[in-house]
């Protein structure tokens, strides 16, 4: 295959992105780790899985970040994952150091490709990447509104025994428990779901989604999880490649969008071949705007933290 994507971890979320990846048969997969061996083996394993899951997709597994040369989009998901007891904000130092680097390497040997930011604390590391490399705000885009509202939807399809597919979700603002699910955009087959549950009981799926992430951490005690944000990072992938002009919620560099200015957070967007082709504005409500720039000041003061 002439179109290539580099997928940099080897770790539990690049090697399910690399799987997804082959699977849609579209690009070869570069799967880099600093690890001696272990995105070698994977990459030659998921290679070998090709012929009777029907993908002619090469998976090379390498140490090198020059084998990056030429990609079209690179996924970065290296860094520590969570353990039980640690906020996404615990890990910022830690990725902070890994997302410079890798960022130094993308500019580098990838100077021309879009990035998909998946390494938390993921607003904070999507900035850190975009500084880093220097390239355009609309190349660097973070992976987090998709998952948020894709586990909206299933909370919502348990409780109501419907096609999850049905379900439309809207989660704003950063990647972490000041997300903002918006309970106003979120229908099934266009009914809002107001009129199918009760109050209470969305409350009680929004806060869920908030604590998301943490709920499968405390259940694994040794990472994160990794099916469905592998699935919500390809899906991004997908959207650029093929210049679906895919409507969803990412990770944004913001320019006075919804008041808030200089930080990437959750907003709906277009994604396209030329990457975040527009941010869209909502109309939100008094109190959805009000969690929003809760949001956006955490970030703000966060990225203090590491010198900006
Ligand atoms: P993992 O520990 O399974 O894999 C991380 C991999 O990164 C390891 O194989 C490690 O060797 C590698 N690595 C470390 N430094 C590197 C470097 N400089 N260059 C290349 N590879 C390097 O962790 P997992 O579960 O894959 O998670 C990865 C990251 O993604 C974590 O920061 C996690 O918090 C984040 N995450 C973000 C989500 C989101 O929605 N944005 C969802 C799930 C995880
Ligand atoms: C998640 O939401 C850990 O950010 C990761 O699952």
């Amino acid at each position: 295959m002439n179109k290539k994507i580099a997928v940099i971890g080897a770790g539990n979320v690049g090697a399910t992105c690399a799987l997804y990846l082959a699977e849609a048969n579209f690009a070869d997969i570069v799967l880099v780790d600093i690890v001696e061996g272990t995105p070698q083996g994977k990459g030659l394993d998921l290679t070998q899985a090709g012929p009777v899951r029907g993908y002619n997709a090469m998976v090379y597994g390498t140490n090198k970040f020059a084998d990056i040369k030429g990609a079209d989009i690179v996924i970065m998901t290296a860094g520590l994952p969570r353990k039980p007891g640690m906020t996404r904000e615990d890990l910022l130092t830690k990725n902070a150091d890994i997302v410079g680097s890798v960022a130094k390497q993308i500019k580098k040997y990838a100077p021309k490709s879009f990035v998909i930011v998946v390494s938390n604390p993921l607003d904070l590391m999507t900035f850190h990447m975009q500084k880093v490399t220097g390239f355009p705000t609309n190349r660097v885009v973070g992976q987090a509104g998709i998952l948020d509202s894709i586990r909206f939807r299933a909370f919502i399809a348990m409780e109501l025994g419907v096609a999850m597919t049905d379900i439309q979700a809207v989660v704003l603002g950063g990647h972490g428990d000041t997300m903002v699910p918006l309970i106003k955009y979120t229908t099934v087959s266009g009914i809002p779901i107001s009129e199918l549950i009760d109050k209470d009981k969305i409350k009680a799926m929004a806060d869920r989604t908030r604590m998301g992430g943490g709920e499968i951490v405390k259940l694994l005690k040794t990472g994160s999880a990794y099916y469905a944000p592998a699935a919500a990072s390809v899906d991004m992938c997908k959207a650029i490649f093929n210049d679906e002009k895919k409507v969803l919620c990412a990770s944004a560099y913001l320019t006075g969008q919804y008041g808030i200015k200089n930080i990437y957070i959750g907003v709906p967007v277009i994604l396209g071949a030329n990457g975040i082709e527009k941010i869209l504005e909502l109309k939100l409500g008094k109190k959805d705007q009000a969690d929003l720039q809760k949001s956006a000041k955490t970030y703000k003061e966060h990225l203090k933290i590491f010198g900006y």
